[in-house]
């Protein structure tokens, strides 16, 4: 065959495919989601999230120890508290969990950055992500609330907040409470496009926070949207966020390319709880090789645009990448 053209020409050995390779995974683009509980030496492994762990302050700082050591320079915090009310109002407390966590960690851990995630599900008895009065969500009312929350992770020490409850306004009533308090510094990733998926199913049995009745449906967005995703990061943008998502991932690669492909912020993808527990467990019944379908994975994440890569797989595949 005359063939001038042959692309397996750039395929014929392993220097020359790292050569030609356009997306590079790096423990740099990884976010390691943490889960804080009151109490001591407590280390529970999540049983839909192996590898991932309930810890308690003392056992998270061993915790964080160990990701640093891999490169992970930045985690995201989400708080099991003490008690639960209609409100939430352990979610905005002094020394509520991830308040706390925030103290130790900023002292210890100087360069690691502290994100925490924002929402009042965790905290409130009902389980959903707002204000809750006569089956219905209040949003201007949850915004007041949200607000609480930012403020006290930022007095807390949080590097950047994001909030991932899905009220309207609430990238600017964060943004505005933040500034009045002078904390101007403080970024925001907001959850921009985050969608109503079965996939957050391991993360609701990790973090107590299924909604007890109805579902997210009226707050998150229908997975069936796309252009939607355009409009909620838009508003987003203008109401003054750093850095956009677009949550869950694997589902949702197209809304990824879309978002990368029409914004110049910072993109960020939350390779979510589910995305994550169905490898393992296909892993565990030896169907499939979890390292190369995790990597797979995460670099389909980054191919499609994102920047920024939260994943329960971070320091594993921060690992992985070293071998
Ligand atoms: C809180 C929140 C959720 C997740 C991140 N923040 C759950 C939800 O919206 O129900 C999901 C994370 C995951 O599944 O890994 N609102």
């Amino acid at each position: 065959m005359n063939l001038i053209k042959r692309p397996r020409r750039l395929r014929t050995s392993q220097s020359l495919r790292e050569l030609v390779k356009e997306t590079k995974l790096s423990a740099s683009d990884f976010v390691k989601p943490l889960f804080v509980v009151n109490g001591e030496n407590i280390r529970e492994e999540i049983p839909s999230m192996p590898g991932n762990y309930h810890l308690s302050l003392d056992e998270l700082e061993k915790e964080v120890k160990s990701l640093m050591a891999v490169g992970i320079k930045a985690i995201m915090l989400f708080g099991l508290p003490k008690t639960k009310d209609a409100e939430g109002s352990s979610a905005w407390q002094e020394d509520g969990i991830v308040q706390q966590a925030l103290h130790l960690l900023k002292e210890k851990f100087p360069d690691l950055l502290l994100i925490t995630d924002l929402c009042l599900c965790q905290y409130t008895d009902h389980g959903h992500c707002g204000v809750l009065k006569e089956g219905k969500i209040k949003n201007d009312e949850t915004l007041t609330n949200l607000a609480k929350i930012a403020l006290s992770h930022a007095e807390a020490g949080a590097d950047m907040i994001a909030p991932s409850d899905m009220m309207d306004g609430r990238i600017a009533k964060i943004r505005n409470t933040l500034d009045q308090n002078d904390f101007k510094e403080i970024s925001i990733m907001a959850y921009s496009a985050k969608y109503q998926s079965a996939f957050y199913g391991p993360f609701r049995d990790a973090a107590h926070s299924a909604p007890g009745q109805g579902d997210r449906s009226t707050y998150q967005m229908d997975p069936a949207n796309s252009d939607e995703a355009l409009r909620e990061i838009d508003l987003d943008i203008e109401e003054g966020a750093d850095i956009i998502m677009v949550k869950p991932a694997l589902s949702y690669l197209d809304i990824i390319q879309r978002a990368a492909d029409n914004y110049e912020l910072p993109l960020a993808a939350y390779n979510v709880s589910g995305e994550y527990a169905m490898v393992k467990a296909a892993a565990e019944k030896g169907w499939i090789d979890e390292k190369k379908v995790a990597l797979e994975i995460l670099t389909s994440i980054k191919r499609a645009g994102a920047n920024i890569i939260i994943t329960y797989w971070a320091d594993q595949a921060a690992e992985w990448l070293k071998e």
